[in-house]
């Protein structure tokens, strides 16, 4: 099909968007003149519920935006995918995390086949950590685990594991280390004992610098604090497409969890990339993540277009980039055991969508994948929600509120977290204008000239948009569906754009020149091999250590 940018549905969008735009349309407005317009403009499933109505939409746009994925052939995209085709192009490979959360009919048996298999093992290895059978190298159990891994074998398990705090089993304790910088590992290792702390390398390729050289620097320290060289495999295990890599690591082969090349490293936390997580809360609860996921796969499967929660979500996100001007997403998640979610969903959705070429390497001839950044309300509403509600950016706002507290105790307390959620939206959307600012001012007793020059600064355009998506209840469950809605979503964003979601190509150069800086940086020879900058900044580094 021609490139989106170029069709002529996008520029009937263009003109319905201005069109909106120059009629002075305001989302107050929109909910005047249609009462039922939160019924209209939201969807549920059975875990997640979503409110989009505070958007600048209206069923046009809708029917638009649906005519616009039919275009894109996204229902055949969809089935494509679950079926098992090669839809990762330029690495020649299939694209099957939902296999490893759904029985996928169409697809190969093998796939579903390797998954299980692979649960069983974690699921015995889990129950003989537990349980206090799978000993250190002075037969004590293991009470502390620590995951090294970087990006898709970091972020997600992390993210998951500690939302999930409430259902960590004692006394493991999990960390998670990833940055090369080597304050990360010692910082985790100087709250461990190596007689009864588990390494689990966590790598893809096993070829990541960062895994590689703490790995390397885990088991020094393992060794240099008593440790017995014989008993490593006690210690170490590890989960990786690379078994040879793996193996001439060190790690005994029965330790090794196999990963497969048709499962992306960020959508790689069902697989046994979540070992992490089943360890600290136990294997029920990874297997309940598992079914949350495969809820919304189905959903997303089997909905029809108009009520399909993660392609509603994508298209809004293309509604928002390329034709309302937003270039940033912001993601709010109202739940403070949430608070790594923004952080996972940069490498998602940046990962993914961060690509300036489609799938056939022709320049997009639209804007791709926005700038996602947030973190966990309330704390942001006292950093950066007042360039939200005043700036000059248009920044389409995510937010994740969860109905129920684990906490009922403090169900006062929470209703004020909820509270405090939908005001904030409400706020965008509302705004306030420089007469109710005045107004205000005036009843406070300001005198008129002072009242008029800050009813200027604390007027309010309003008009922002916002989804909110609610959580009956935060359960292993109910985040499942919630990841898996996010990725159903940067995959629709993909069709629409066109472009390859699953390959991440940009992040090769930095790894590349990295280790030649490396080496020049250990070397005494004077710098000159690179640019004028580069060799100025690797001379100083080496004239400030020889000074130090
Ligand atoms: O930074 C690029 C990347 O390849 C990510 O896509 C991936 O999740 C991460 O590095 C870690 O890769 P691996 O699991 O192979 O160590």
């Amino acid at each position: 099909m021609t490139n989106p940018g170029r069709s002529r549905l996008w520029q009937k969008l263009e003109t319905h968007y201005l069109n909106l735009h120059s009629a002075g349309t305001t989302l107050s407005q929109l909910f005047c003149d249609d009462p039922q317009r939160f019924e209209h403009f939201s969807l549920t499933t059975d875990t997640v519920f979503l409110d989009y109505s505070k958007n600048l939409l209206t069923r046009e746009t809708r029917d638009l935006l649906l005519e616009l994925a039919r275009e894109c052939s996204l229902s055949d995209a969809i089935r494509a995918m679950y079926r098992g085709e090669r839809l990762n192009n330029t690495e020649n490979r299939e694209v099957l995390h939902v296999a490893l959360r759904t029985t996928l009919p169409e697809a190969d048996p093998q796939y579903n086949a390797a998954v299980a298999a692979t649960l069983q093992r974690m699921e015995g290895f889990v129950a003989r950590v537990h349980s206090g059978e799978w000993k250190g190298y002075t037969d004590k159990p293991i009470t502390t685990v620590i995951n090294i891994g970087i990006g898709g074998s970091d972020l997600g398990p992390a993210m998951v594991t500690e939302a999930l705090r409430h259902w960590h089993v004692p006394p493991l304790r999990t960390h998670f280390t990833s940055n090369v910088d080597p304050a990360h590992m010692r910082s985790t290792l100087a709250q461990a004992d190596p007689q009864t702390t588990l390494f689990i390398i966590a790598s893809k390729s096993f070829s990541t610098l960062e895994t590689h050289q703490n790995a390397a620097l885990a088991r020094r320290w393992y060794i240099e604090n008593g440790g017995d060289e014989s008993k490593v495999s006690r210690h170490f295990v590890a989960v990786s497409a690379n078994v040879p890599k793996a193996q001439a690591f060190g790690i005994d082969p029965d330790n090794i969890f196999p990963l497969w090349d048709w499962v992306g490293g960020r959508y790689s936390l069902w697989s046994a990339i979540g070992l992490p997580i089943a360890l600290a809360c136990g294997m029920a609860q990874f297997r309940a993540l598992l079914e949350g996921a495969s809820l919304m796969d189905q959903h997303f499967r089997d909905a029809p277009l108009e009520a399909n929660m993660p392609v509603i979500m994508g298209l809004l996100a293309v509604w928002h980039t390329n034709f309302c001007g937003a270039s940033s997403q912001a993601i709010l998640p109202y739940s403070q055991a949430l608070h790594l979610f923004p952080a996972f969903l940069q490498q998602l959705e940046m990962e993914s969508l961060g690509k300036s070429v489609d799938r056939h390497g022709e320049p997009l001839r639209a804007a791709s994948g926005p700038v996602v950044w947030g973190s966990a309300g309330t704390n942001g509403q006292h950093s950066f929600h007042q360039l939200l509600h005043q700036g000059t950016h248009l920044i389409p706002a995510d937010f994740i509120g969860i109905v129920r507290t684990l906490y009922p105790q403090d169900e006062d307390q929470h209703a004020h977290l909820l509270a405090n959620c939908f005001s904030q939206s409400q706020a965008l959307m509302q705004g306030k204008s420089e007469d109710e600012a005045l107004a205000e001012l005036l009843a406070r007793g300001r005198d008129e000239t002072t009242a008029r020059v800050l009813a200027r600064h604390k007027r309010i355009a309003g008009n922002k948009p916002s989804n909110t998506l609610l959580l009956p209840e935060l359960s292993a469950r109910t985040l499942g569906s919630l990841i898996a809605l996010y990725e159903h979503k940067v995959f629709v964003e993909s069709v629409i754009w066109q472009l390859n979601a699953f390959d991440q190509w940009g992040v090769e150069l930095g790894k590349q020149l990295g280790e030649r800086l490396h080496a020049a940086l250990r070397c005494a020879e004077p710098c000159t091999a690179f640019d004028g900058s580069t060799n100025g900044l690797i001379t100083r580094c080496r004239n400030l250590d020889e000074h130090a």
